[in-house]
């Protein structure tokens, strides 16, 4: 078989956040090929309404039907919320979500049965997480909290900075409060400031130093979960790539396509050769 004629994994996101997803899938699936599509023309999805949300989504499956693939991963927690259930109505192709594998990760994680989650508007809005997790465990209390700001500042690079941190701790502060052991990181760029959230998850200012220790806060990376769960889906389907050859990628934006290319290798963790750009409103 050629290796123009392997399917391969479609992912979508809002923008480049998602190739926090395709690192993750990569990782442990290195012989696979993936076919990425950032929305960048009409990113962020975080603060928009279900409706456009949907309409978005939908153009971007269809892009993605269009490049020969096998699965699509939608990568972004926004879509994820908002759109994935409409989605799977209206494609008879396989598709994943980012939601649900995090809430299982929280599910099996806590242990005092006390959940934050993280995201953007758009995301904590729905109740999606919430739905999710309360499916498997209605015991569990959970504490949603948007955090939109932790977009641009990723996308600034102001990973390591102390306005970063002034942030998160800022907005972390009622999480802290309800003395919760376990943090779903509910935004594909979140991964990036696990450090700043973990250090501010840790200050113990006013909190008393007894059982359920803040220190112990695990962190659920709805990316790192969802690349588990995509590897499961695959094996079980017979669907993984059969050659190890090198595999080949490909990036396609709707706007901006440099940008994404420097933007996007610290999201995805490696180079990006080449991004192509594609008019989205034919799809
Ligand atoms: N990709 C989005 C998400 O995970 C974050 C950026 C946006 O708002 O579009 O929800």
């Amino acid at each position: 078989m050629k290796l123009k004629d392997e399917k391969k994994i479609g992912i979508f996101d809002s923008g480049v956040g998602g190739l926090t997803v395709a690192r993750e899938i990569l990782k442990i699936l290195p012989f696979e090929q993936i076919i990425y599509f950032g929305d960048t023309a009409r990113c962020p999805y975080g603060p928009r309404s279900k409706k456009i949300v949907r309409e978005f989504s939908l153009q971007n499956v269809n892009f993605l039907l269009s490049q020969n693939v096998k699965f699509i991963v939608v990568a972004c927690n926004t879509s994820s919320a908002l759109a994935l259930d409409f989605l799977k109505k209206r494609f008879e192709i396989p598709m994943m979500g980012v939601i649900e594998p995090g809430a299982k990760g929280a599910v099996e994680a806590t242990k005092n049965k006390k959940v934050g989650v993280i995201g953007t508007l758009g995301t904590i809005s729905s109740g999606s997480y919430v739905k999710a997790i309360h499916k498997m465990d209605k015991k569990i209390i959970i504490y949603p909290l948007s955090c939109p700001l932790f977009v641009s500042l990723t996308e600034e690079g102001f990973i390591n900075k102390k306005a970063t941190y002034l942030i998160a701790e800022e907005y972390l502060k009622p999480l802290k409060k309800k003395r919760i052991d376990t943090l779903i990181l509910g935004c594909t760029h979140y991964p990036l400031l696990k450090g700043v959230i973990r250090n501010a998850m840790k200050k113990s200012e006013g909190f008393p130093k007894d059982s359920s220790s803040i220190e112990n806060v695990t962190l659920i990376d709805s990316a790192e979960k969802t690349a588990l769960d995509v590897k499961r889906f695959l094996l079980e389907k017979d669907l993984l790539r059969k050659s190890d050859k090198e595999p080949s990628h490909k990036f396609f934006v709707s706007d901006q396509p440099d940008k994404f290319k420097k933007l996007g290798q610290r999201f995805l963790g490696k180079k990006i050769k080449r991004v192509e750009l594609v008019d989205i409103n034919k799809y």
